[in-house]
């Protein structure tokens, strides 16, 4: 059984993603090797925008949360569904704008915007700005003023909610660096200041709780808990904030321990609760924007590696070492963060090991997983890591200066590369 529905084993019993032999593409890509399933992620895509029209009349926009893994073909991929971005820097603006994406669809975030962020933003005509703080909001209204334009913003609100996470991919609870807080009063303040912004037009409101979050609850909790201070607003000021967005997280399957909710639920469950809401409180449903990032794109992924050696410690431990490691999946080494591998030459045959997967860096710490079943490996195997299209590439580094791998898109049999492999020269590149 594999931890994702496009992985599966051919006649040679190799790994196949996307219908595709794995061990092909690494002989004629070379390792290590992101490998994206396209049909996977545009099965993704459709599944959330199916049910906001299904579930809720189709008011509202899914944006991809491009942070989980950016590059030109995401975006054109997304673009061509129907989705909009969620970016957080500059660079993911960029890329959003090679690739040809509708900023009108774009949402932009960070907790420490720079001048020079917020005036691409604004030139861009950025759909939504995410507000993150007060100073923030003035900066904003004074290059908007600058250039004689007004912008749409929401204010990244902190629910208070306690989703239940690792504590390094918790955000909505009151102790966090991201946005306002409802219980001080500052949020309110906000608002009642945003509105009197002659260059700001206050559209909505944001919440993210947090991310590989399994349960409803706390997202039907962090919507209630919005729509409350969405009517407040409106009896304090008679303000009508038409858009509420709800942030992403949801979990995905890494191994078979987790147990993830089909994409449709949240909607359906959520729309249920904001539609009771908005009646009960007695205001108008807002058109709700969600922001999957890991759920859009980490099932697609798998990771290709060639196995050096097999180091094995009597009594201890063996290890695997790869050709990857921590600068292309540096989530172990983060969070602890469990994944599925296999022998992808081996993809036929049972797990009958338990090994540590070491990366290349000069690093104990480079470490892919401890303790993962796999099938034995002899150097020359290929290593295949499964469910890294999130935060994989997305948070890869040049770290003892290795190059960075390529990544290769597959659909319909065919195998393209959406991003290079890097060669030594781009590791000099900006070296004087
Ligand atoms: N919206 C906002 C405002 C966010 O901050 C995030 C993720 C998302 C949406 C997307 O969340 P997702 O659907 O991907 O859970 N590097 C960590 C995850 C950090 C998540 C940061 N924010 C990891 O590798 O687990």
């Amino acid at each position: 059984m594999f931890v994702s529905e496009n992985l599966g084993v051919n006649e040679k019993g190799h790994l196949t993603i996307g219908g595709m032999d794995s061990v092909e593409l690494a002989k004629e890509f070379g390792t290590p090797l992101y490998v994206m399933d396209e049909d996977l992620i545009r099965k993704h895509a459709k599944a959330y925008k199916n049910s906001i029209d299904k579930f809720y009349g189709g008011n509202g926009l899914v944006c991809y949360a491009s942070k989980a893994f950016c590059c030109k073909e995401m975006c054109r991929v997304m673009k061509d569904e129907g989705i909009g971005l969620d970016v957080v820097s500059i660079g993911e603006m960029y890329t959003a704008l090679k690739a040809g994406a509708d900023f009108d669809k774009v949402c932009f975030h960070g907790n420490n915007k720079t001048d020079e962020e917020l005036e691409y933003a604004v030139d861009l005509k950025v759909g939504r700005i995410i507000v993150d703080n007060i100073y923030e909001l003035e900066r904003l209204e004074r290059i908007a003023g600058e250039k004689g334009v007004k912008v749409g913003i929401m204010f990244r609100i902190k629910p208070g909610i306690d989703a239940h996470t690792h504590d390094f991919v918790k955000t909505g609870q009151i102790d966090s660096k991201f946005g306002f807080a409802l219980e001080t009063g500052e949020a309110m303040e906000a608002v009642k200041k945003a509105i009197e912004c002659k260059n700001i037009e206050l559209k909505g409101l944001h919440c993210h709780i947090g991310s590989q979050i399994f349960d409803i609850a706390p997202f039907i909790e962090a919507a209630e808990v919005m729509l409350k201070f969405i009517a407040d607003i409106k009896k304090d000021t008679g303000y009508e904030i038409s858009d509420l967005n709800l942030g992403g997280g949801f979990g995905i399957m890494y191994t078979e321990k987790d147990d993830p909710v089909p994409y449709e639920n949240y909607m359906e469950k959520v729309s249920v609760a904001v539609k009771e809401s908005c009646e009960k409180l007695g205001i108008k449903l807002p058109y709700i924007l969600i922001e999957p990032g890991r759920s859009m794109a980490g099932p697609a992924g798998v990771t290709l590696y060639t196995c050096g050696g097999v180091k094995e410690i009597p009594n201890i431990r063996t290890y695997i070492s790869i050709d990857g490691g921590m600068t292309d999946n540096p989530r172990y080494a983060l969070y602890k963060s469990e994944y599925d591998a296999l022998v992808a030459n081996k993809a036929d045959k049972s797990k009958d090991t338990k090994v540590t997967i070491a990366g290349k860096c000069c690093e104990s710490g480079d470490l892919i997983g401890e303790g993962m079943p796999i099938q034995t490996a002899v150097p020359g195997d290929i290593i295949a890591v499964c469910a890294t299209g999130a935060y994989n590439y997305s948070m890869s580094s040049n770290y003892n200066r290795i190059p960075k791998p390529a990544v290769v898109f597959v659909k319909n049999g065919e195998a393209r590369i959406a991003v290079k492999r890097e060669t030594l020269d781009d590791i000099i590149r900006n070296d004087i």
